[in-house]
């Protein structure tokens, strides 16, 4: 069964459900959704996510001079932001991200799980050395055990990552658990809640592997 209405027990946690999202979503379901429109559309879906992620910025009036007449008008109020891209879904969702904010940094986190435990390793990090003074949007589409989720973060916030927020597509309940446990001050945004983990750690329904669906390795 998807979740048509946040489950109580995830404070924090910010559904965006909006009918183009959760269409856009169904189309990424979809085994016969060919790469191209795949990966389209997993950036598409970072540009609307992150665009609920990014709505308490703070904006300020400045002066500007339209062709009609001088008028004031709000502009972000000097926030910069940094991008983290868990590898190697996550770039996909990254460049919608970056749609919003072309200024943003980016910084990347390369994770494996281990087929064993299901617990990840850490192979690449690569942050900007500014961290704390940036509103870092962690992205992956897909937050499924949490564990890479929280690992990323945990890394971020190592590095001097203060303002984080978690952008994904799809979650499960058990990975949201987890996620909120390990990082409570973290909002997550996220487009749609689906059943549960099956024994191999795939989201159900999900979409399958998502890394092997936008680049086509498969
Ligand atoms: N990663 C994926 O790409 N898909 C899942 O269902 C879970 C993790």
């Amino acid at each position: 069964m998807i979740k048509t209405t946040l489950p109580e027990p995830f404070p924090g946690v910010y559904w965006v459900d909006h009918p183009f999202v959760q269409h856009k979503l169904t189309t990424l379901r979809d085994k016969h959704t060919p790469t191209r429109e795949f990966r389209m559309l997993v950036e598409e879906l970072g540009v609307l996510i992150a665009y609920e992620a990014t709505r308490d910025f703070e904006t300020e009036l400045v002066d500007v001079e339209t062709p009609l007449e001088k008028a004031k008008s709000p502009t972000l109020k000097g926030k910069k932001m940094c991008v983290v891209t868990i590898m190697r879904a996550g770039n996909g969702m990254t460049e919608g991200v970056l749609k919003l904010s072309p200024s943003a940094r980016v910084g990347h986190v390369g994770l494996y799980r281990d087929p064993q435990t299901k617990l990840p390793i850490e192979y690449y990090i690569k942050m900007p050395p500014d961290l704390d003074q940036r509103t870092v949007i962690c992205a992956d589409p897909m937050l499924a055990t949490g564990q890479s989720a929280a690992a990323a973060v945990h890394k971020v916030k190592e590095l001097g990552g203060r303002d984080i927020r978690f952008v994904c597509l799809f979650a499960a309940p058990e990975g949201l658990q987890l996620f909120r446990e390990e990082h409570p001050d973290v909002p997550v945004f996220v487009g749609v809640i689906d059943s549960h983990l099956d024994d191999h750690a795939y989201i159900r329904p999900g979409v399958g592997d998502a890394g092997d669906r936008i680049y086509g390795t498969k």
